[in-house]
């Protein structure tokens, strides 16, 4: 497996491997791997004989810089599990190299309407450094295909977005949510969880695919359905932060011709805000 930190270096291999003709699967990653990573790497060997995988803590997206700073780094155990999954690249950036002229200064790519609902009104700015520097790491890497956990829901939407408004050669391959046994959403936040906090958090799952059954049953009103969910979550322990029921496809309001909606959670448990999403058809 080839550790590269220079991009100059990168583009080399890439270009060196496009000669031979050879399919690149991409998988971009801010590190500190678990199962949920591993899975991504898996659907992406099945994809195409090279894998390149990036680990690169973006500043751009963190609009706290305490959480920043914070976010773990492991890049010894994340290259270990790398090796043995049988990755071909892993391109380790620091962010004087990408951001050379700093984060004022930087060109921006952005998607407008998926961006600024839901996690993005909670976080200004976050999708637009995160689809910053997804594109700027499609352009590096040049892959035929990128794979996106479903965990991050409104991610992968407004990548797809930016893939097709910006007509990218590449195809984004959803990957399903890796839960624990207990029904956890696996997140890098999880590591952050306390042993009775751990205990507590597959919680929201449960609640959340209760409400998943309920709106399917379309006889409550959502707003009533979330109301209830978000006390159920709170006397457990948690502080909801936000559920959202919306379409699917736009991430606006459910509309009577909705013909799939998603809920999505995301509460604090102590001071890890744990998220998760489920997406439910609806039979009209
Ligand atoms: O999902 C993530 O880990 C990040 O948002 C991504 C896609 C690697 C961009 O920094």
């Amino acid at each position: 497996m080839h550790i590269i930190n220079d991009p100059k270096l990168l583009r080399e291999k890439i270009k060196q491997l496009k000669q031979q003709g050879q399919e690149i699967a991409f998988v971009p990653t801010m590190g500190n791997l678990h199962d949920g990573h591993l899975q991504l790497v898996r659907q992406a060997k099945k994809k195409a004989p090279v894998v390149v995988v990036s680990i690169f803590v973006n500043p751009m997206q963190f609009n706290n810089a305490q959480d920043l700073q914070n976010y773990p780094k492991t890049l010894e155990a994340d290259t270990q599990a790398l090796t043995q999954e049988g990755v071909d690249i892993v391109f380790t950036p620091s962010a004087e190299v990408i951001y050379p002229n700093g984060l004022a200064k930087q060109t921006y790519v952005e998607v407008p309407g998926l961006s600024d609902c839901l996690e993005g009104e909670l976080r200004p700015g976050h999708f637009r450094g995160m689809s910053t520097i997804v594109n700027k790491l499609f352009n590096l890497v040049q892959p035929d295909y990128a794979c996106f956990g479903e965990k991050d829901f409104q991610q992968l939407a407004i990548v797809k977005q930016m893939v097709f408004d910006l007509a990218l050669p590449i195809e984004i391959i959803p990957v399903a949510t890796v839960r624990e046994p207990s029904g956890l959403a696996m997140s890098s936040r999880n590591n952050k969880l306390s042993i009775a906090e751990k205990e507590k958090a597959p919680f929201l799952a449960k609640v959340m695919n209760q409400l998943a059954v309920d709106v399917q049953k379309q006889q409550v009103e959502h707003s009533l359905l979330i109301h209830d969910a978000s006390r159920e979550i709170n006397s457990a322990g948690f502080n909801v932060d936000a559920i959202d029921i919306v379409d699917s496809s736009t991430l606006q309001a459910v509309e009577k011709n909705s013909k799939q909606v998603v809920i999505l959670v995301a509460a604090f448990l102590g001071c890890t805000r744990l998220i998760d999403n489920k997406v439910v058809n609806l039979h009209h």
